[in-house]
């Protein structure tokens, strides 16, 4: 068989929803990486790229086979795998991870054209922000499952944010009617729209994720149904290589915890943790669950100091990753804390990866 040098690269897929928070979620990781993330110097002022010294993140958009016109022709939405080129995706990505520049597509959301490419250098760690068409392509009768599953095969890392209908709702009219003046209607109406797709595409794929942020309305306000006060579940897979779930001070058992007190001021309606074993799609996995919002931010290393398996490489990193970023949404509550923890359990796995690879640096593969 044939020889080669391991790559530096390991490979973190991130599936949601539109605007359900995977931007910001790649700006929390790339920070834990170090280092801020910008679009390609001199390139597209359109590219959907984000490039920092340590991470990139590509928006799997990029791989639009069908460009608007196309697909309003075609009568398919660009959720649907026949707007998509997984074969072209799925030899991008494995050639990144090998440590391969790649001439990657762009597809330019301002226009709904298809831009020239632009070249991409293979980074130490890539993100693929799986802006909405599926990697972990379920099987359906018109796809070759062969495809999501080479794709799925190069993913060190998988994460799904599963944003529940009434939140999405909440966080939609707070952006495209506060922010972009769309009526109440043209809001309802649009989400209606992509719903089945979703449903078919895109909704599956958290089955197969390694962590789930599941985002919920709150249960401590009784009939709540604002989207303001968050209850938020870290879902983490028991059994993935380099990856220790974290737990609530012992690990493996059931813990319900309501810190407020005399060293963490909360107003109404509090906070509650909740942790333990549960199964998710029939797998073993570990909860962390956090309901309410924290009045003050740096009050959080209480909570922090509670938390075990974290992965930080100082006492408070968590805090401080936290206050650095105040301003991005989430922040005083379980949508933030959880997407800091996850950065740094994918530090972490990137460190043990590496290391493993410089370790056994020849590797024999199979063919
Ligand atoms: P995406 O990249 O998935 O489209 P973004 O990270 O750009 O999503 O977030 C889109 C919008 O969704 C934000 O501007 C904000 O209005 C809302 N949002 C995202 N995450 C949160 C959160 N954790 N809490 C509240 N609102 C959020
Ligand atoms: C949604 C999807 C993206 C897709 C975009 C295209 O935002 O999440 O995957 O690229 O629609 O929409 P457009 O407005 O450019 O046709």
């Amino acid at each position: 068989g044939e020889i080669r040098c391991a790559g530096d690269t390991i490979v973190i897929g991130l599936a949601a929803d539109s605007g359900c928070g995977k931007s910001t979620f790649m700006r929390r990781l790339t920070s834990v990486f170090g280092g801020a993330a910008s679009p390609p110097k001199g390139g597209n002022p359109d590219s959907n790229t984000l490039i920092s010294d340590t991470t990139t993140v590509i928006c799997l958009d990029d791989y639009h086979s069908l460009d608007r016109t196309g697909r309003k022709v075609e009568g398919v939405t660009a959720l649907d795998p026949r707007a998509n080129n997984f074969d072209l995706m799925y030899e991008q990505v494995k050639a990144l991870k090998d440590g391969i520049a790649v001439d990657k597509p762009i597809y330019n959301h301002v226009s709904g054209l298809l831009d020239p490419p632009e070249l991409i250098q293979p980074p130490r760690s890539l993100s693929l922000k799986v802006c909405t068409q599926s990697m972990d392509l379920v099987a359906k009768d018109d796809v070759d499952v062969k495809y999501d599953e080479r794709v799925r095969d190069l993913l060190d890392f998988s994460i799904y944010l599963d944003i529940s209908n009434d939140v999405k709702f909440a966080w939609k009219i707070q952006r495209d009617m506060a922010e972009r003046g769309h009526s109440l209607e043209s809001i309802k109406a649009s989400i209606e729209a992509r719903k089945p797709d979703f449903d078919a595409y895109i909704d599956p794929q958290k089955q197969y994720a390694d962590a789930v942020i599941e985002v919920l309305p709150t249960q401590l306000i009784p009939g709540d149904n604002e989207g303001k006060v968050l209850r938020v579940k870290l879902i983490m897979k028991e059994g993935v290589k380099y990856f220790s779930p974290v737990y609530l001070f012992d690990e493996g058992s059931t813990i319900s915890w309501i810190p407020c007190g005399r060293k963490l001021t909360c107003s109404y309606p509090g906070i509650k943790f909740n942790y333990g074993p549960d199964s998710y799609f029939g797998q073993e996995v570990s909860v962390l669950e956090m309901d309410g919002q924290f009045d003050r931010l740096d009050e959080l290393i209480y909570v922090e100091s509670h938390l075990s398996n974290i992965s930080t490489k100082f006492y408070g990193e968590i805090t401080q990753q936290m206050l650095k970023h105040a301003d991005f949404p989430g922040s005083n509550n379980g949508t933030g804390l959880f997407q800091t923890i996850v950065g740094l359990k994918i530090r972490d796995l990137f460190e043990q990866v590496t290391a493993s690879r410089a370790s056994a640096p020849l590797e024999a593969t199979k063919a």
